[in-house]
């Protein structure tokens, strides 16, 4: 029998030898852990296929859709309205057209929306409604059943925009949708709003 003050002695160094493996183990697992869950989720974003599709007239739609696809590792086909909308003249048929609710002719896109797991479609507001080529762009790309999500730039005053554009694809399933007041002055800003939002699209 060891004398009591070397039995402490060693029943102390037993506890600390323990609780020197045990947590480092304890350590291990919940690293182990949260290693697995995060492979899991990049897993799952980097398995989805992503489209972002924009018309942009004057290019604030243009730089927010390259940024929300770099974010989203997103391919990107841009809406090309085949009717002339530069300068002032531009700028009115723009107007007619929006408040008429009015299709344009757009050029054939590169991608092919029904090969991908989400959609992400952007367009300028134009009197409250989406441009007339993104309208197109809907008309002619049946996405039932679809994951979409929908942005628009504007200058502060989107109305019921969002509500307009989801009327035009009534069967898609919306994931979100994200409104950009003059994207090219609050750089900051727009960059915060858009990683926030990707970060919402890919969970
Ligand atoms: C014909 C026309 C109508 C517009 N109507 C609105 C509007 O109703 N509300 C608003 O906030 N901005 C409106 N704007 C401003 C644009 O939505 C805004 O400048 C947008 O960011 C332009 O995008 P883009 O550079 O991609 O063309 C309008 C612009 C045009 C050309």
């Amino acid at each position: 029998m060891l004398p009591l003050s070397r039995r402490s002695a060693r029943y102390s160094q037993l506890v600390i030898r323990k609780s020197v493996t045990f947590f480092p183990a304890r350590l291990r697992c919940a690293l182990v852990f949260y290693r697995k869950r995060a492979l899991t989720t990049l897993e799952v974003s980097s398995s989805m296929k992503a489209l972002v599709v924009y018309y942009s007239r004057t290019g604030n739609t243009k730089s927010v859709a390259e940024e929300i696809a770099a974010e989203l590792g997103a391919d990107v086909d841009e809406v090309v309205d085949l009717k002339k909308r530069e300068g002032r003249m531009g700028y009115l048929s723009a107007s007619i057209d929006a408040t008429s609710n009015r299709e344009t002719n757009i050029s054939e896109t590169k991608k092919n929306p029904a090969d991908y797991d989400l959609i992400v479609i952007g367009t300028p507001v134009w009197f409250y409604s989406p441009s007339s080529a993104i309208r197109t762009y809907i008309a002619k790309h049946d996405v039932s059943g679809k994951n979409v999500a929908l942005f628009f730039t504007c200058n502060g005053g989107p109305g019921g925009v969002v509500e307009k554009t989801k009327n035009l694809m009534p069967n898609a399933v919306f994931m979100g949708e994200l409104i950009l007041a003059k994207p090219s002055q609050n750089k900051n800003e727009t960059k915060k709003k858009i990683v926030e939002w990707c970060t919402t699209l890919r969970q």
